[in-house]
């Protein structure tokens, strides 16, 4: 088969030891792997070169991707996925392989229901796609949350003050509720649980009043001006308050073991699947087995923080 892969939407780290995979396990399978460069745009734009063995050595442990990101809101229009079409039928490409999240997967998916083949793999920081139980680029964003919540800590426990700490996610609480629960937030807020402000602030007072010393707020981000918030608590709850929004220092970095693991998997998994004549599919892990489910699905399938960790949240918090 001549196989094709991109890359699309917010970098995460994993993706190009998900690239890896996928050329290896192409080449064990005498498969020819295409890079195409620049997610959507570099496909319609004919951004593409043949891998060979060496073209993904060294790459195992690097964050970013090789191949490069973008995010084409024009792919919406089907004279745009035109373009992108003849562009794999002048490179004789059977198939195509989309690295990213949901909107890289509602790409795959209009290509496929244009008689593509296609495949997607869950890479994205946010885990919030809903088909696998973990997405590629998850754990090692966790990591790097949990580094920074750990330092954070240090400060506010010195200063004696409340750190409000707001972390990635888009609409999904993963990254803020495993994060809290790693570094033993005192407060969690996610899109799911919703932000009481006035249950927070009295809270935050009477803790204050009962001696804590200092507190630990997470929070997603795209639920409040974080800043503002800490100007209230400063305001209400006799807690110095600071806020820090760790931002795309979450996106970078060498992936974790789990990580690369994952890449490992899913990817050789998803050649595995072209060869079987399964496409139209985003692969996944459930109770930590591969399996494979409708993109369409996959996209329709609701996407909620881990309901079991969120009522341990309160509990021991
Ligand atoms: O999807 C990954 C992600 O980092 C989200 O957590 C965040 O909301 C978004 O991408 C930021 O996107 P951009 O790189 O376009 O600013």
């Amino acid at each position: 088969m001549r196989i094709g892969i991109l890359t699309s939407g917010g970098d995460a780290p994993g993706m190009n030891a998900t690239i890896r995979a996928v050329v290896r396990a192409g080449l064990a399978s005498k498969d020819q792997v295409f890079g195409i460069y620049d997610g959507y745009r570099g496909l319609v734009e004919g951004k593409i070169q043949e891998f060979n063995r060496q073209g993904v050595s060294e790459m195992l442990n690097k964050g970013g991707t090789i191949l490069g990101t973008a995010r084409l809101p024009e792919f919406e229009y089907e004279s745009v996925r035109r373009l992108a079409i003849k562009q794999l039928q002048k490179h004789d490409i059977d198939a195509l392989i989309c690295l990213g999240g949901d909107g890289t997967y509602t790409g795959a998916l209009r290509l496929h229901e244009m008689g593509i083949k296609t495949i997607g793999v869950p890479c994205t920081i946010d885990n919030d796609i809903a088909s696998s139980d973990f997405t590629i680029g998850f754990s090692t964003a966790l990591n790097t949350a949990c580094d920074a919540i750990d330092r954070l800590r240090d400060t506010s426990s010195s200063h004696q003050r409340c750190s409000i700490i707001e972390v990635m996610g888009r609409h999904c609480g993963d990254l803020a509720l495993y994060s809290g629960i790693c570094c033993g937030a005192e407060y969690i807020i996610t899109n799911e649980s919703g932000l009481d402000k006035e249950k927070l602030l009295a809270d935050l007072k009477q803790n204050r009043l009962a001696g804590r010393k200092h507190a630990i707020v997470v929070i997603s981000e795209h639920i409040t001006d974080v800043y503002q918030l800490a100007k209230e608590v400063e305001e209400y709850s006799g807690y110095e308050c600071r806020a820090t929004i760790l931002g795309y220092v979450q996106r970078g970095g060498a992936p974790t073991p789990e990580d690369r693991l994952l890449a490992a998997r899913l990817g050789k998994y998803a050649v595995d699947l072209l060869h079987e004549g399964i496409t139209g599919v985003a692969v996944g892990v459930r109770n930590n087995k591969l399996h494979n489910t409708p993109i369409e699905e996959a996209l329709a399938m609701k996407n909620e923080s881990n309901k079991e960790l969120s009522k341990l949240v309160q509990k021991i918090s």
